[in-house]
Protein backbone atom coordinates (compact mmCIF):
# COMPACT_ATOMS: atom_id res chain seq x y z
CA UNK A 1 0.00 0.00 0.00
CA UNK A 2 1.13 3.37 -0.87
CA UNK A 3 1.74 5.28 2.18
CA UNK A 4 1.13 8.59 0.14
CA UNK A 5 -2.12 7.49 -1.47
CA UNK A 6 -5.27 8.91 0.36
CA UNK A 7 -6.98 6.16 0.98
CA UNK A 8 -3.85 4.44 2.86
CA UNK A 9 -4.50 6.75 5.33
CA UNK A 10 -8.17 6.25 5.67
CA UNK A 11 -7.44 3.25 5.88
CA UNK A 12 -5.06 3.60 9.05
CA UNK A 13 -7.67 5.75 10.33
CA UNK A 14 -10.29 3.17 10.08
CA UNK A 15 -8.63 0.54 11.53
CA UNK A 16 -11.03 -2.46 12.09
CA UNK A 17 -8.71 -5.32 13.49
CA UNK A 18 -11.20 -7.66 14.37
CA UNK A 19 -10.39 -10.08 12.00
CA UNK A 20 -6.70 -9.25 11.47
CA UNK A 21 -6.95 -10.20 15.58
CA UNK A 22 -9.42 -13.11 14.87
CA UNK A 23 -6.42 -14.83 12.87
CA UNK A 24 -3.90 -12.91 14.68
CA UNK A 25 -4.74 -16.13 16.87
CA UNK A 26 -3.77 -18.20 13.38
CA UNK A 27 -6.18 -20.86 14.00
CA UNK A 28 -9.65 -19.15 12.98
CA UNK A 29 -11.14 -16.38 10.83
CA UNK A 30 -14.27 -14.54 10.94
CA UNK A 31 -15.98 -17.26 8.69
CA UNK A 32 -18.86 -18.73 10.17
CA UNK A 33 -18.17 -21.99 11.99
CA UNK A 34 -20.10 -25.13 11.19
CA UNK A 35 -22.85 -24.92 13.35
CA UNK A 36 -23.21 -21.27 12.61
CA UNK A 37 -23.34 -21.67 8.97
CA UNK A 38 -26.05 -24.38 9.63
CA UNK A 39 -28.66 -22.17 11.27
CA UNK A 40 -27.39 -18.99 8.66
CA UNK A 41 -28.11 -16.12 11.35
CA UNK A 42 -26.72 -15.64 14.46
CA UNK A 43 -24.47 -13.19 16.68
CA UNK A 44 -21.71 -14.56 15.50
CA UNK A 45 -22.45 -14.52 11.88
CA UNK A 46 -23.90 -10.60 12.29
CA UNK A 47 -20.95 -9.73 14.38
CA UNK A 48 -18.71 -11.04 11.68
CA UNK A 49 -19.99 -9.46 9.29
CA UNK A 50 -19.59 -6.20 10.94
CA UNK A 51 -16.27 -6.88 11.71
CA UNK A 52 -16.27 -7.64 15.46
CA UNK A 53 -16.77 -11.17 17.70
CA UNK A 54 -19.20 -11.54 19.37
CA UNK A 55 -18.77 -14.16 22.16
CA UNK A 56 -19.66 -15.80 25.47
CA UNK A 57 -18.32 -16.83 28.91
CA UNK A 58 -18.48 -21.07 29.25
CA UNK A 59 -17.77 -23.74 31.17
CA UNK A 60 -17.08 -27.15 29.92
CA UNK A 61 -20.73 -28.41 31.29
CA UNK A 62 -22.25 -25.52 29.17
CA UNK A 63 -20.84 -26.60 25.83
CA UNK A 64 -24.12 -27.22 24.34
CA UNK A 65 -24.89 -26.52 20.55
CA UNK A 66 -26.36 -23.02 21.19
CA UNK A 67 -22.46 -22.16 22.06
CA UNK A 68 -21.21 -22.71 18.39
CA UNK A 69 -24.46 -21.60 16.72
CA UNK A 70 -24.71 -18.21 18.53
CA UNK A 71 -21.51 -17.23 19.43
CA UNK A 72 -17.97 -16.84 17.21
CA UNK A 73 -15.44 -16.40 20.31
CA UNK A 74 -15.55 -18.09 23.96
CA UNK A 75 -14.14 -16.98 26.70
CA UNK A 76 -13.39 -19.88 29.72
CA UNK A 77 -15.71 -18.17 32.82
CA UNK A 78 -13.26 -20.10 35.08
CA UNK A 79 -11.13 -22.43 34.10
CA UNK A 80 -8.02 -20.49 33.29
CA UNK A 81 -7.80 -18.53 35.90
CA UNK A 82 -4.76 -19.17 38.34
CA UNK A 83 -6.93 -20.66 41.22
CA UNK A 84 -7.90 -23.83 38.25
CA UNK A 85 -4.45 -23.99 36.68
CA UNK A 86 -1.63 -22.65 38.56
CA UNK A 87 0.95 -24.78 40.24
CA UNK A 88 4.01 -24.15 43.13
CA UNK A 89 6.55 -21.28 41.19
CA UNK A 90 4.54 -20.39 38.26
CA UNK A 91 3.83 -23.71 36.23
CA UNK A 92 0.54 -24.56 34.90
CA UNK A 93 -1.45 -27.66 35.59
CA UNK A 94 -4.21 -29.26 35.58
CA UNK A 95 -5.45 -27.96 32.12
CA UNK A 96 -8.17 -30.30 31.12
CA UNK A 97 -11.15 -27.62 31.59
CA UNK A 98 -9.43 -25.39 30.09
CA UNK A 99 -8.35 -27.30 27.11
CA UNK A 100 -11.77 -29.06 26.28
CA UNK A 101 -12.99 -24.99 25.90
CA UNK A 102 -10.47 -24.77 23.62
CA UNK A 103 -10.44 -27.27 21.36
CA UNK A 104 -14.27 -26.74 21.14
CA UNK A 105 -13.62 -23.04 20.29
CA UNK A 106 -11.55 -24.23 17.44
CA UNK A 107 -13.94 -27.20 16.10
CA UNK A 108 -16.30 -24.10 16.12
CA UNK A 109 -14.27 -21.72 14.42
CA UNK A 110 -14.84 -19.15 17.55
CA UNK A 111 -11.44 -17.29 18.82
CA UNK A 112 -10.43 -17.09 22.33
CA UNK A 113 -10.46 -14.87 25.18
CA UNK A 114 -7.68 -15.90 27.73
CA UNK A 115 -9.31 -15.00 30.90
CA UNK A 116 -7.07 -14.54 33.40
CA UNK A 117 -3.33 -14.30 34.57
CA UNK A 118 -2.40 -11.29 37.02
CA UNK A 119 -5.50 -10.62 38.97
CA UNK A 120 -5.89 -10.62 43.26
CA UNK A 121 -8.61 -12.85 43.21
CA UNK A 122 -9.47 -16.37 42.51
CA UNK A 123 -5.33 -16.72 42.21
CA UNK A 124 -4.90 -19.79 43.71
CA UNK A 125 -1.70 -20.73 44.48
CA UNK A 126 -0.12 -17.84 42.40
CA UNK A 127 -1.69 -15.65 45.55
CA UNK A 128 1.13 -13.29 47.18
CA UNK A 129 3.69 -14.63 44.38
CA UNK A 130 6.41 -12.16 43.96
CA UNK A 131 7.11 -10.68 40.20
CA UNK A 132 9.65 -13.18 39.59
CA UNK A 133 6.98 -16.23 39.71
CA UNK A 134 4.41 -14.20 37.95
CA UNK A 135 6.64 -13.88 34.97
CA UNK A 136 7.46 -17.46 34.98
CA UNK A 137 3.66 -18.37 35.18
CA UNK A 138 2.92 -15.26 32.92
CA UNK A 139 5.71 -17.47 30.26
CA UNK A 140 4.28 -20.76 31.03
CA UNK A 141 0.32 -20.26 30.11
CA UNK A 142 1.62 -18.11 26.96
CA UNK A 143 3.00 -20.92 25.98
CA UNK A 144 0.76 -23.46 26.88
CA UNK A 145 -1.73 -22.26 24.51
CA UNK A 146 0.32 -20.37 22.02
CA UNK A 147 -1.28 -18.58 18.92
CA UNK A 148 -4.53 -20.58 20.17
CA UNK A 149 -5.32 -17.99 22.17
CA UNK A 150 -6.54 -14.43 20.28
CA UNK A 151 -6.56 -12.40 23.35
CA UNK A 152 -5.11 -12.60 26.97
CA UNK A 153 -6.26 -10.79 29.86
CA UNK A 154 -2.90 -10.42 31.06
CA UNK A 155 -3.83 -8.24 34.16
CA UNK A 156 -7.83 -7.70 35.35
CA UNK A 157 -9.39 -5.64 38.14
CA UNK A 158 -6.08 -3.59 39.10
CA UNK A 159 -8.38 -0.55 40.29
CA UNK A 160 -10.28 -0.10 43.48
CA UNK A 161 -13.63 0.85 44.22
CA UNK A 162 -15.63 3.63 44.75
CA UNK A 163 -14.41 5.76 41.56
CA UNK A 164 -11.20 6.31 43.89
CA UNK A 165 -9.16 6.03 40.69
CA UNK A 166 -6.19 4.67 42.87
CA UNK A 167 -5.23 0.81 42.25
CA UNK A 168 -6.71 -1.54 44.63
CA UNK A 169 -4.72 -2.16 48.26
CA UNK A 170 -3.78 -5.48 48.42
CA UNK A 171 -1.75 -7.84 46.48
CA UNK A 172 -0.79 -7.73 43.48
CA UNK A 173 -0.41 -3.87 44.46
CA UNK A 174 1.81 -4.75 46.98
CA UNK A 175 4.67 -5.42 44.76
CA UNK A 176 4.28 -2.10 43.46
CA UNK A 177 6.82 1.01 44.88
CA UNK A 178 6.65 4.48 44.36
CA UNK A 179 10.00 5.32 44.59
CA UNK A 180 9.88 9.21 44.21
CA UNK A 181 6.95 9.88 45.83
CA UNK A 182 5.11 11.59 43.01
CA UNK A 183 1.67 9.53 43.34
CA UNK A 184 2.07 7.35 40.32
CA UNK A 185 3.99 4.17 39.60
CA UNK A 186 5.19 5.00 36.10
CA UNK A 187 8.59 6.61 36.86
CA UNK A 188 11.45 4.36 35.85
CA UNK A 189 12.43 4.08 39.59
CA UNK A 190 8.89 2.77 40.34
CA UNK A 191 7.80 -0.78 40.36
CA UNK A 192 4.70 -1.25 39.19
CA UNK A 193 3.36 -4.99 38.46
CA UNK A 194 1.02 -3.47 35.45
CA UNK A 195 3.95 -3.13 33.75
CA UNK A 196 6.41 -5.97 34.47
CA UNK A 197 3.61 -8.21 33.84
CA UNK A 198 2.95 -6.67 30.40
CA UNK A 199 6.48 -6.47 29.99
CA UNK A 200 7.27 -10.19 30.70
CA UNK A 201 4.10 -11.04 28.42
CA UNK A 202 5.20 -8.97 25.82
CA UNK A 203 8.69 -10.25 25.65
CA UNK A 204 7.36 -13.88 25.25
CA UNK A 205 5.20 -13.16 22.91
CA UNK A 206 8.14 -11.34 20.87
CA UNK A 207 10.23 -14.31 21.55
CA UNK A 208 7.85 -16.84 20.40
CA UNK A 209 6.67 -14.91 17.17
CA UNK A 210 3.01 -15.20 19.27
CA UNK A 211 -0.06 -13.47 17.27
CA UNK A 212 -1.63 -13.01 20.63
CA UNK A 213 -2.49 -9.72 21.97
CA UNK A 214 -2.10 -7.97 25.83
CA UNK A 215 -5.15 -6.88 27.31
CA UNK A 216 -5.72 -5.23 30.91
CA UNK A 217 -9.42 -5.98 32.02
CA UNK A 218 -11.52 -3.96 34.67
CA UNK A 219 -14.88 -3.09 35.14
CA UNK A 220 -16.46 0.49 35.97
CA UNK A 221 -14.21 2.29 33.36
CA UNK A 222 -17.31 1.48 31.11
CA UNK A 223 -18.30 5.42 31.50
CA UNK A 224 -16.80 8.73 30.61
CA UNK A 225 -18.70 10.08 33.90
CA UNK A 226 -20.64 7.71 36.27
CA UNK A 227 -24.10 8.31 37.74
CA UNK A 228 -24.58 11.68 38.20
CA UNK A 229 -22.37 13.14 35.90
CA UNK A 230 -19.38 13.09 38.66
CA UNK A 231 -15.77 12.31 36.24
CA UNK A 232 -15.53 8.63 36.10
CA UNK A 233 -11.92 8.25 37.88
CA UNK A 234 -12.09 4.80 37.76
CA UNK A 235 -11.81 4.85 33.62
CA UNK A 236 -9.41 8.18 33.62
CA UNK A 237 -7.02 5.90 35.55
CA UNK A 238 -7.24 3.10 33.52
CA UNK A 239 -6.67 5.43 30.22
CA UNK A 240 -3.35 6.84 32.03
CA UNK A 241 -1.83 3.25 32.40
CA UNK A 242 -3.31 2.36 28.62
CA UNK A 243 -1.73 5.08 27.27
CA UNK A 244 1.47 4.82 29.08
CA UNK A 245 2.12 1.34 28.50
CA UNK A 246 0.68 1.16 24.67
CA UNK A 247 2.36 3.99 23.16
CA UNK A 248 6.07 3.91 22.52
CA UNK A 249 8.51 3.02 23.71
CA UNK A 250 7.04 0.05 25.62
CA UNK A 251 3.96 -1.12 23.48
CA UNK A 252 3.40 -3.82 25.82
CA UNK A 253 -0.49 -3.57 26.35
CA UNK A 254 -2.73 -4.20 22.69
CA UNK A 255 -6.38 -4.11 24.15
CA UNK A 256 -8.56 -3.46 26.93
CA UNK A 257 -11.53 -4.83 28.20
CA UNK A 258 -14.21 -3.38 29.62
CA UNK A 259 -16.16 -5.76 31.88
CA UNK A 260 -19.36 -3.87 31.33
CA UNK A 261 -21.07 -5.78 33.90
CA UNK A 262 -24.24 -2.91 33.80
CA UNK A 263 -25.96 -2.78 37.63
CA UNK A 264 -27.35 -0.83 40.16
CA UNK A 265 -24.17 0.25 41.35
CA UNK A 266 -23.94 4.00 40.43
CA UNK A 267 -20.47 3.64 38.98
CA UNK A 268 -21.32 0.78 36.60
CA UNK A 269 -24.53 2.19 35.21
CA UNK A 270 -24.87 2.66 31.57
CA UNK A 271 -24.18 6.26 30.36
CA UNK A 272 -24.74 8.23 27.79
CA UNK A 273 -20.80 8.63 27.06
CA UNK A 274 -20.05 5.03 26.83
CA UNK A 275 -19.48 5.06 22.83
CA UNK A 276 -17.48 8.46 23.30
CA UNK A 277 -15.11 6.46 26.32
CA UNK A 278 -14.62 3.66 24.11
CA UNK A 279 -13.37 6.04 21.24
CA UNK A 280 -10.75 7.99 23.73
CA UNK A 281 -9.21 4.59 24.22
CA UNK A 282 -9.26 3.39 21.03
CA UNK A 283 -7.73 7.02 19.41
CA UNK A 284 -4.73 5.63 22.00
CA UNK A 285 -4.15 2.88 18.97
CA UNK A 286 -5.61 -0.38 21.02
CA UNK A 287 -8.71 -2.06 20.65
CA UNK A 288 -11.57 -2.15 22.83
CA UNK A 289 -13.50 -5.35 24.20
CA UNK A 290 -17.16 -5.11 26.06
CA UNK A 291 -15.80 -8.55 27.48
CA UNK A 292 -17.80 -9.63 30.11
CA UNK A 293 -21.48 -8.04 29.12
CA UNK A 294 -24.43 -8.52 31.00
CA UNK A 295 -27.24 -5.79 31.89
CA UNK A 296 -29.06 -6.16 34.92
CA UNK A 297 -33.60 -6.12 34.08
CA UNK A 298 -34.04 -4.14 37.00
CA UNK A 299 -31.86 -0.76 35.25
CA UNK A 300 -34.98 -0.46 33.30
CA UNK A 301 -37.41 0.15 35.97
CA UNK A 302 -34.85 1.58 38.68
CA UNK A 303 -31.98 3.47 36.69
CA UNK A 304 -32.90 4.29 33.02
CA UNK A 305 -35.94 3.23 32.09
CA UNK A 306 -35.52 1.76 28.76
CA UNK A 307 -35.32 -1.33 29.52
CA UNK A 308 -33.13 -4.31 29.08
CA UNK A 309 -33.34 -4.69 25.47
CA UNK A 310 -33.21 -1.40 24.75
CA UNK A 311 -29.72 -0.75 27.24
CA UNK A 312 -27.97 -3.91 25.34
CA UNK A 313 -29.12 -2.05 21.98
CA UNK A 314 -27.30 1.07 23.10
CA UNK A 315 -24.46 -0.67 23.90
CA UNK A 316 -23.80 -2.95 21.12
CA UNK A 317 -24.31 0.39 18.71
CA UNK A 318 -22.00 2.44 21.36
CA UNK A 319 -19.04 -0.65 20.16
CA UNK A 320 -20.30 -0.85 16.68
CA UNK A 321 -19.41 2.87 16.11
CA UNK A 322 -15.72 2.50 17.21
CA UNK A 323 -14.06 0.41 14.85
CA UNK A 324 -11.40 -0.29 17.12
CA UNK A 325 -14.17 -1.72 19.62
CA UNK A 326 -13.91 -5.59 17.85
CA UNK A 327 -15.62 -7.56 20.43
CA UNK A 328 -18.49 -8.24 22.74
CA UNK A 329 -18.31 -10.76 24.96
CA UNK A 330 -21.51 -11.87 27.04
CA UNK A 331 -20.95 -13.37 30.98
CA UNK A 332 -23.13 -16.59 30.16
CA UNK A 333 -25.78 -17.98 28.05
CA UNK A 334 -29.01 -17.88 30.47
CA UNK A 335 -30.22 -16.24 32.95
CA UNK A 336 -30.41 -18.88 35.49
CA UNK A 337 -26.86 -20.19 34.75
CA UNK A 338 -25.42 -16.61 35.31
CA UNK A 339 -23.11 -15.48 37.81
CA UNK A 340 -25.85 -13.24 38.57
CA UNK A 341 -28.91 -14.94 38.41
CA UNK A 342 -31.20 -12.38 40.44
CA UNK A 343 -30.60 -9.82 37.73
CA UNK A 344 -31.60 -11.70 34.49
CA UNK A 345 -29.05 -9.93 32.61
CA UNK A 346 -28.41 -12.28 29.69
CA UNK A 347 -29.88 -12.84 26.21
CA UNK A 348 -31.76 -16.44 27.02
CA UNK A 349 -33.90 -17.79 29.85
CA UNK A 350 -33.80 -21.61 30.26
CA UNK A 351 -30.70 -24.05 31.30
CA UNK A 352 -28.97 -26.89 31.00
CA UNK A 353 -29.00 -26.57 27.39
CA UNK A 354 -32.61 -25.75 26.70
CA UNK A 355 -32.09 -22.19 26.10
CA UNK A 356 -35.13 -19.31 24.68
CA UNK A 357 -34.17 -15.81 22.99
CA UNK A 358 -35.66 -12.67 24.82
CA UNK A 359 -36.15 -9.63 23.44
CA UNK A 360 -32.45 -8.82 24.42
CA UNK A 361 -31.11 -11.42 21.92
CA UNK A 362 -33.48 -9.92 19.23
CA UNK A 363 -32.36 -6.49 19.64
CA UNK A 364 -28.77 -7.40 19.58
CA UNK A 365 -29.32 -9.27 16.77
CA UNK A 366 -30.99 -6.80 15.13
CA UNK A 367 -28.31 -3.95 16.00
CA UNK A 368 -25.53 -6.46 14.69
CA UNK A 369 -27.32 -6.08 11.48
CA UNK A 370 -27.34 -3.07 11.06
CA UNK A 371 -23.59 -3.18 11.01
CA UNK A 372 -20.88 -0.38 11.66
CA UNK A 373 -21.86 2.20 9.08
CA UNK A 374 -25.80 2.85 8.81
CA UNK A 375 -25.47 4.58 11.99
CA UNK A 376 -22.99 7.80 12.28
CA UNK A 377 -21.28 8.41 15.08
CA UNK A 378 -22.35 10.93 18.00
CA UNK A 379 -19.60 13.84 17.16
CA UNK A 380 -17.84 14.44 19.88
CA UNK A 381 -14.77 17.16 19.77
CA UNK A 382 -12.25 14.47 20.28
CA UNK A 383 -14.06 11.39 18.36
CA UNK A 384 -12.00 11.31 14.99
CA UNK A 385 -8.36 11.06 14.22
CA UNK A 386 -8.85 12.22 10.61
CA UNK A 387 -12.52 13.92 10.83
CA UNK A 388 -14.59 12.87 7.58
CA UNK A 389 -15.36 16.85 6.07
CA UNK A 390 -19.22 17.14 6.20
CA UNK A 391 -20.26 18.32 2.57
CA UNK A 392 -21.31 22.20 3.11
CA UNK A 393 -25.05 22.85 3.44
CA UNK A 394 -24.48 26.42 1.86
CA UNK A 395 -23.30 26.66 -1.65
CA UNK A 396 -20.01 27.24 -2.03
CA UNK A 397 -18.83 30.77 -2.50
CA UNK A 398 -18.42 31.34 -5.81
CA UNK A 399 -14.34 32.94 -5.38
CA UNK A 400 -13.65 29.58 -3.02
CA UNK A 401 -12.06 26.60 -5.22
CA UNK A 402 -14.09 24.04 -5.84
CA UNK A 403 -14.56 21.40 -2.68
CA UNK A 404 -12.45 18.65 -3.35
CA UNK A 405 -15.31 16.82 -1.28
CA UNK A 406 -17.63 18.31 -3.64
CA UNK A 407 -19.19 15.53 -6.23
CA UNK A 408 -21.33 13.05 -6.50
CA UNK A 409 -19.77 10.13 -4.43
CA UNK A 410 -17.96 9.21 -1.49
CA UNK A 411 -16.37 6.14 -0.70
CA UNK A 412 -14.56 4.57 2.62
CA UNK A 413 -13.20 1.29 2.65
CA UNK A 414 -11.87 -0.42 6.01
CA UNK A 415 -10.22 -3.85 6.08
CA UNK A 416 -9.41 -6.74 8.23
CA UNK A 417 -6.75 -8.67 7.19
CA UNK A 418 -5.42 -11.87 8.04
CA UNK A 419 -2.59 -14.18 6.38
CA UNK A 420 -4.95 -15.02 3.40
CA UNK A 421 -8.04 -13.50 3.36
CA UNK A 422 -9.64 -10.66 4.70
CA UNK A 423 -13.22 -9.00 5.34
CA UNK A 424 -13.74 -4.94 3.86
CA UNK A 425 -16.52 -2.70 5.00
CA UNK A 426 -17.11 -0.08 2.31
CA UNK A 427 -19.54 2.79 2.53
CA UNK A 428 -20.29 4.35 -0.04
CA UNK A 429 -22.12 8.07 -0.11
CA UNK A 430 -24.17 10.03 -2.60
CA UNK A 431 -22.20 13.32 -2.09
CA UNK A 432 -24.73 15.06 -5.20
CA UNK A 433 -27.57 17.17 -5.14
CA UNK A 434 -29.57 13.91 -7.21
CA UNK A 435 -31.14 11.07 -5.74
CA UNK A 436 -29.43 7.88 -7.69
CA UNK A 437 -31.85 4.99 -7.94
CA UNK A 438 -29.83 1.82 -8.28
CA UNK A 439 -25.96 2.01 -7.79
CA UNK A 440 -23.17 0.19 -9.15
CA UNK A 441 -19.85 0.72 -7.39
CA UNK A 442 -16.59 -0.88 -9.59
CA UNK A 443 -12.97 -0.83 -8.51
CA UNK A 444 -9.56 -2.56 -9.82
CA UNK A 445 -7.44 -4.38 -7.32
CA UNK A 446 -3.98 -3.66 -7.29
CA UNK A 447 -3.12 -7.55 -6.34
CA UNK A 448 -4.88 -10.56 -6.53
CA UNK A 449 -7.96 -10.53 -4.33
CA UNK A 450 -10.95 -12.76 -5.40
CA UNK A 451 -14.33 -11.54 -3.58
CA UNK A 452 -16.06 -14.98 -2.12
CA UNK A 453 -18.90 -13.69 -0.62
CA UNK A 454 -20.46 -10.41 -0.04
CA UNK A 455 -23.58 -8.83 1.96
CA UNK A 456 -25.80 -6.19 1.38
CA UNK A 457 -24.33 -5.66 -2.28
CA UNK A 458 -23.99 -8.03 -4.91
CA UNK A 459 -20.29 -8.48 -5.77
CA UNK A 460 -19.17 -9.90 -8.82
CA UNK A 461 -15.80 -10.04 -10.29
CA UNK A 462 -13.57 -10.74 -13.30
CA UNK A 463 -9.96 -10.68 -13.96
CA UNK A 464 -9.14 -8.05 -11.42
CA UNK A 465 -12.33 -5.83 -12.23
CA UNK A 466 -15.00 -5.53 -9.44
CA UNK A 467 -18.48 -4.60 -9.55
CA UNK A 468 -21.02 -4.51 -6.22
CA UNK A 469 -24.51 -3.58 -7.18
CA UNK A 470 -26.92 -2.34 -4.62
CA UNK A 471 -29.46 -5.29 -2.97
CA UNK A 472 -33.06 -4.55 -3.74
CA UNK A 473 -33.61 -2.76 -0.38
CA UNK A 474 -30.69 -0.37 -0.69
CA UNK A 475 -31.06 0.95 -4.16
CA UNK A 476 -32.28 4.17 -3.43
CA UNK A 477 -29.53 6.84 -2.13
CA UNK A 478 -30.90 10.06 -1.57
CA UNK A 479 -28.40 13.50 -1.78
CA UNK A 480 -26.06 12.54 1.76
CA UNK A 481 -27.43 9.35 2.15
CA UNK A 482 -24.88 6.05 2.50
CA UNK A 483 -25.22 2.19 1.68
CA UNK A 484 -22.89 0.23 3.48
CA UNK A 485 -22.20 -3.20 2.20
CA UNK A 486 -18.73 -5.84 3.25
CA UNK A 487 -17.11 -8.44 1.71
CA UNK A 488 -15.31 -11.41 2.21
CA UNK A 489 -11.86 -12.49 -0.05
CA UNK A 490 -8.69 -14.42 -0.25
CA UNK A 491 -5.30 -13.06 -1.56
CA UNK A 492 -1.81 -13.86 -1.51
CA UNK A 493 1.30 -11.40 -1.50
CA UNK A 494 0.04 -8.06 0.28
CA UNK A 495 -3.18 -6.55 0.46
CA UNK A 496 -3.36 -3.08 -0.59
CA UNK A 497 -6.57 -1.25 -1.06
CA UNK A 498 -7.95 -0.11 -4.45
CA UNK A 499 -6.83 3.39 -5.12
CA UNK A 500 -10.18 4.35 -6.88
CA UNK A 501 -13.61 3.50 -6.83
CA UNK A 502 -16.54 4.43 -9.63
CA UNK A 503 -20.63 4.84 -8.51
CA UNK A 504 -22.22 4.47 -11.78
CA UNK A 505 -18.97 5.32 -13.50
CA UNK A 506 -18.24 8.28 -11.88
CA UNK A 507 -14.80 8.46 -9.74
CA UNK A 508 -15.50 9.02 -5.86
CA UNK A 509 -13.33 10.91 -3.43
CA UNK A 510 -12.34 8.65 -0.65
CA UNK A 511 -12.88 9.15 3.23
C1 LIG B 1 -16.84 -14.78 37.94
C2 LIG B 1 -17.46 -16.07 37.47
O1 LIG B 1 -18.50 -15.78 36.58
C3 LIG B 1 -18.00 -16.86 38.64
O2 LIG B 1 -18.43 -18.14 38.21
C4 LIG B 1 -16.93 -17.01 39.71
O3 LIG B 1 -17.51 -17.62 40.84
C5 LIG B 1 -16.36 -15.66 40.10
O4 LIG B 1 -15.87 -15.01 38.94
N1 LIG B 1 -15.00 -10.19 36.81
C6 LIG B 1 -14.20 -11.12 36.20
C7 LIG B 1 -14.66 -12.52 36.08
O5 LIG B 1 -13.14 -10.77 35.66
O6 LIG B 1 -13.61 -13.43 36.15
C8 LIG B 1 -15.69 -12.85 37.13
O7 LIG B 1 -16.20 -14.14 36.86
C9 LIG B 1 -16.79 -11.82 37.15
C10 LIG B 1 -16.25 -10.46 37.46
Amino acid sequence: MSSSSGLSKIRSALVVLSAGALVAAGAVSLQPGPAQAATGDSLGVAAAKAGLFFGVAASPGRLSSIVGQEFNQLTPENEMKPEAIAGSGGTVQNTGNADTLVNYAQNNNMIVRGHTMVWYSQAGSLSGANQSTLNTYIKNVLLKWGNKIAYWDVVNESLDDNNTGNRRNQWPHTLDKDANNDGDYFDSTDTDYIRDSFKQARQVVQANNLKTKLCINDYDIEGLTVKGGSKNKKSDAMYEIVKKYSQEPTKYIDCVGFQAHFNDNPNSVITDDLEANIRRYAELGVEVHLSELDIDDDLSNNDIGKGQAENYRKVVRACLNVSKCTGITVWGISDSESWRSSERGLLFTGSNGSYTKKAAYTAVLEELKKGRGTVDPTPTPSEDPTPTPTPSEDPTPSDTPTDPQTGTCRVTYSDNTWNSGFTAAVTVENTGSDAIDGWSLSWTWPGNQKVTSAWNATVTQSGNQVTARNASYNNLLAPGAKASFGFQASYSGSNDAPEQFALNGETCSLG
